[in-house]
């Protein structure tokens, strides 16, 4: 993969960075700036070397919030930064125009307009009007068919940035593991899940269906799940996996009946309940104590332990499982690897994320990759000839 080493001249040239920006926001502010932290390397890269870099990403699912408060906290990591409420168009072009060598521009959220998500080509054409170069290093979104991750490499030469590189690199590792081998995929929608789970199935030794994933897996094999979440699986498809002696599935849930799911103390009702134990009007909100050992021992003699989606609904405070199972791993002697949005935020709440041989940025790129080793993002970076 060609990376922003292989770029010769940096000097006041403009590098558009598609960039990892999409951080949790409260009222203005951002609440957690990891993966800001993480995007550094490489504009510290960039910028050192004169360019002038143009950073781009979305933020939220919908494109209604603004990165301005992003742009603020990003200041206060590295100097140099300013914000541009635009994306695209005359004006963009007069502020990059404007940018000293080294300078770093921060553009407006790319959601805000809808030809990113439709993949238009137009808006392609003026996210490239804007550079020279192109650089990838948003690996959390290169499972997207947007404008600015496969219609802007089309346009321009195209490099992967230092995290993107960095991801590659690990997850590569992960789809060869040194074994024993665990997997743990929690999280929910088994649809976004099946073709991870397949390919895990064959490249390791033990793969945990956890979280709300775990109750397809359950509901197909003929176990009660009263009203948990399920996602309305294929469940042909859930019947081929579960006849896999590798997979592992929850043996207790903590569960709640139904009408009291939303009270206060609902975590504090929590009962444990083995298979058969389950009511028609109870809801599964954890894995009880006995799976949490059960993974833990797994974990405790692996190699490699991989480990994406939380295990419990943690909004509502239904995080034992989450935290037993993240302070094992943490004191095992196994290459770890983590990732997913909630699964790092869970971690992190325990001071533990620096005791991970890695933490992926990626939540469904993450699973992607794994599954097929390449994303459409990082395919597209060969889109044009460098010259
Ligand atoms: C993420 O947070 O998982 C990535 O930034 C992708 O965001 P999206 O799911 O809104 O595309």
């Amino acid at each position: 993969m060609r990376t922003v080493r292989d770029i010769k001249v940096f000097e006041n040239i403009p590098i558009l960075v598609r960039a990892a920006l999409n951080v949790p926001i409260e009222n203005g502010e951002v609440t957690n700036d990891y993966r800001l932290r993480r995007a550094l390397p490489t504009i510290k890269f960039l910028s050192e070397r004169g360019a002038k870099v143009i950073l781009i990403s979305h933020l939220g699912e919908q494109g209604t919030e603004t990165l301005e408060p992003v742009a603020r906290a990003l200041g206060k990591l590295i100097t140099g930064v300013t914000f541009f409420g635009e994306t695209a168009g005359e004006r963009t072009r007069g502020a990059v125009r404007s940018l000293p060598a080294g300078g770093i521009l921060m553009l407006e959220n790319l959601r805000r307009d809808k030809r990113e998500q439709s993949n238009d080509p137009s808006f392609a054409s003026e996210l490239a009007a804007l550079a020279d170069i192109f650089v990838e290093d948003s690996f959390d979104t290169c499972h997207r068919e947007h404008a600015s991750i496969v219609g802007v490499p089309k346009l321009l030469p195209s490099y992967a940035g230092l995290l993107l590189e960095d991801e590659v690199r690990e997850l590569e590792g992960a789809r060869t593991p040194e074994h024993p081998a665990l997997a743990i995929i929690g999280g929910a929608k088994f649809s976004t899940k099946e073709g991870v789970l397949t390919t895990l199935l064959e490249k390791y030794d033990h793969v945990f269906v956890g979280g709300a994933l775990a109750n397809d897996f359950l509901k197909a094999s003929g176990q009660e799940v009263g009203k948990s979440l399920t996602s309305n699986a294929d469940e042909a498809a859930v019947k081929k996996l579960l006849t896999n002696p590798k997979l592992v599935l929850p043996i207790d849930s903590r569960v709640v009946p139904v009408d009291i799911i939303t009270a206060m103390n609902a975590h504090m009702e929590a009962r444990v309940a083995h298979a058969g134990e389950v009511h028609a009007d109870d809801v599964i909100l954890d894995h009880g104590p006995g799976t949490a050992v059960l993974i833990s021992e797994l974990a405790k003699k692996a190699k490699t332990v991989l480990w994406n989606g939380p295990l419990g609904n943690y909004e509502h405070g239904f995080v034992d499982a989450t935290d037993y199972f993240a302070h094992a791993i943490a004191h095992s002697d196994a290459h770890t690897i983590v990732g997913g949005g909630d699964t790092i935020a869970s971690i992190e709440k325990l001071g533990l994320l620096s005791r991970l041989s890695f933490v992926s940025t990626g939540g469904g790129a993450m699973l992607d990759y794994l599954a097929y080793g390449t994303l459409p993002g990082i395919e597209a970076l060969d889109a044009h000839p460098i010259v």
